[in-house]
């Protein structure tokens, strides 16, 4: 056989395994004898590279990687869904198309999922795969072309069936990936240490817009499409027609979509693929409605971003029961003070929860959640997954309230709570959990401003035990520095030099470093004016001299004082005077 039959022959034989394995889910070959084929198409077209077409199935991968994503224009804008968020708003909907349409007749609709991927466009031209792009901003998205013909999925080449080929196709759709792909992608991840993706939604994105594109080819992606975009050639009269032409087209259509009439068959379909949604090998937050007759559709026309002819019903938050093995208690980097309910592992649509916010004390008391309690956990998109209440009838014996510890725990300096927050703080300038956030603070800009110590500078003394308090910043020496990592004698020179420089300082700047909690710079500047400067009358302040003082209100005070109680923060405050620094008075 001559080898220019022999090429298109094995195109055809690829382009049609591709079609059964990834849009009807129906191999009739190994993987094995896939890939012999694909090598011997590869070994010919590298003997003939004339031969080589941008539909050939050997031009899915190995485009060089881009610089940059291209910009490309959407014949017509992208639009969104306007949503409705219980059975209520779903029959508003259909209420207000039956009222616009002036008809007392049943609606037409096609139902459909709504998948939790990336919404994407397609355009074929003459029935070949053009380009593609991202959504964006609706008008304008991004050319990922390559990274959409790596998904075997979308058809390079449309099959031509008995349908009319037209001569512009465009059609949007989601790409997505399975759980299962979500959980085999996440696992390898985790195996070379890379960060993990949250969800599956994030991995689709991630992957699909990545500069190189032999990175998209290797991770499970693929699609459904569900919508037209500008069509020549080729004429429909309802979207369920369109839908069935893509399919005859070689392109995946959602296998759930129905054609339904009328409100009553909008809730069950809505509530049939609720119940199915977590038995879906994909996620799906939703169904959508549009209603079939492209004339009605047109009729009914848009709105400033969504179509008035389609809804899409939003599926409650996902909840799954769990049990609270531990709580435990986290120090943010400003001194919060969170509880975290540590939960039996529990899988919520497709992702793994092993940790729900508990937010604070309030909160558990309203809750009264314990440890040991059997809880509902919801998990609402990307959000941290939270307790929605206790299951009391679970309750084991002996349970006890909980309570948070007033001492902070990885200090146990004492931590507390301003009248009116819900949040306990640790007002501790060193501690080990809020020390690198206290540091950056107090030589920031604003503060005592010391030029070129950065994050990164911090991070590193703060590893090496170095610095554990801010005072300490002061008796720095210049092997201290020299010996960290790509540090040059310059630039070791440099921030000593910065150092003492900031040494001298003012009291606005230096209080403003402390990090009081409520004292930003203009407070600083009252309490500059009250004490005249004079660090040590602020230190010794009480409660009364402070309430004194107009503009400073309870809830400032009281930080202030609590700060103060703490002898270890004037320890420090005391140790940098000893250390050089110096606030100059005022200029008045
Ligand atoms: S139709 C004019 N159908 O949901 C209507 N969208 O807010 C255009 N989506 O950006 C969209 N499943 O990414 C449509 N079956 C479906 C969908 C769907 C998911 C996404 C899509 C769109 C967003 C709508």
């Amino acid at each position: 056989m001559d080898f220019a039959k022999r090429i298109l022959e094995i195109q055809r034989i690829i382009n049609n395994h591709n079609y059964r394995y990834y849009v009807l889910n129906n191999p009739i070959i190994t993987d094995n004898q896939y890939d012999k084929l694909l090598r011997e198409l590869e070994a010919l077209e590298a003997k003939h590279p004339e031969m080589v077409t941008p539909d050939s199935p050997t031009q899915r991968v190995g485009a060089a990687p881009l610089t940059e994503f291209g910009a490309i224009q959407h014949a017509i804008p992208m639009q969104s869904l306007s949503n409705a968020m219980n059975d209520k708003e779903l029959i508003a909907f259909d209420t207000h198309v039956k009222k616009l349409l002036n008809t007392d007749s049943e609606i037409n609709y096609v139902a459909e999922p709504k998948l939790d991927g990336l919404g994407v466009e397609l355009v074929y031209q003459d029935g070949i795969f053009q380009h593609g792009s991202t959504r964006g901003d609706g008008v304008t998205g991004e050319d990922i072309t390559q990274n959409l013909k790596t998904i075997k999925a979308i058809p390079l080449k449309l099959r031509y069936g008995n349908n009319f080929i037209p001569s512009i196709l465009e059609i949007r759709g989601e790409v997505f990936i399975t759980k299962d792909g979500f959980n085999e992608l996440n696992s390898i991840r985790e195996a070379s240490r890379e960060n993990l993706f949250a969800n599956p939604r994030n991995a689709a994105a991630g992957s699909l817009r990545q500069l190189d594109s032999n990175i998209t080819a290797e991770r499970p992606l693929s699609i459904f499409c569900y919508q037209p975009g500008t069509i020549e050639g080729v004429e429909f009269a309802t979207h369920m027609e369109f839908l069935e032409a893509l399919k005859k087209w070689g392109i995946p259509v959602n296998p759930y979509i129905r054609n339904i009439f009328g409100a009553d068959e909008i809730l069950k379909y809505h509530h049939d693929m609720e119940s199915k949604r977590n038995d879906l090998p994909y996620e799906i937050d939703g169904t959508v409605y549009k209603v079939n007759s492209f004339s009605l559709q047109e009729t009914l026309g848009i709105r400033s971003r969504s179509p008035r002819w389609a809804i899409a019903g939003k599926f409650k938050a996902q909840q799954v029961t769990t049990v609270i093995k531990d709580i435990d208690v986290q120090v943010g980097r400003t001194g919060a003070i969170t509880p975290v309910a540590r939960l039996e592992p529990v899988q919520v649509g497709g992702v793994t929860v092993t940790n729900a916010t508990l937010h604070n004390q309030d909160e558990i008391d309203r809750k009264d959640v314990r440890i040991g309690d059997t809880v509902l956990v919801e998990r609402a998109g990307d959000v941290i997954p939270k307790i929605v209440k206790v299951i009391i009838e679970k309750r084991p014996q002996n349970t006890e309230k909980y309570q948070i510890q007033n001492t902070c725990p990885i200090c146990q300096h004492p931590v507390y709570r301003a009248k009116d927050e819900a949040v306990m703080r640790c007002q501790n300038l060193s501690c080990p959990a809020q020390i690198k956030g206290r540091i950056e603070h107090f030589v920031s800009r604003n503060a005592i401003d010391i030029d070129g110590f950065g994050e990164k500078l911090v991070e590193q003394l703060v590893n090496k035990n170095i610095l554990s308090s801010v005072d300490k910043i002061f008796t720095l020496k210049y092997e201290d520095l020299a010996n960290l990592e790509r540090m040059a004698d310059r630039s070791a020179k440099n921030i000593l030099s910065a150092i003492e420089n900031s040494k001298n300082t003012t009291f606005a700047r230096f209080v403003y470093g402390l990090g009081i909690r409520n004292v930003g710079e203009h407070i600083t500047k009252i309490l500059d004016r009250h004490f005249n400067s004079d660090i040590n009358a602020f230190m010794n302040s009480n409660r009364d001299d402070l309430d004194k003082i107009f503009e400073i209100g309870p809830i400032v005070s009281e930080g202030i004082v609590q700060f103060w109680e703490d002898s270890d923060n004037k320890n420090v405050v005391l140790s940098s005077i000893n250390n050089g620094v110096n606030i100059a008075k005022p200029d008045l």
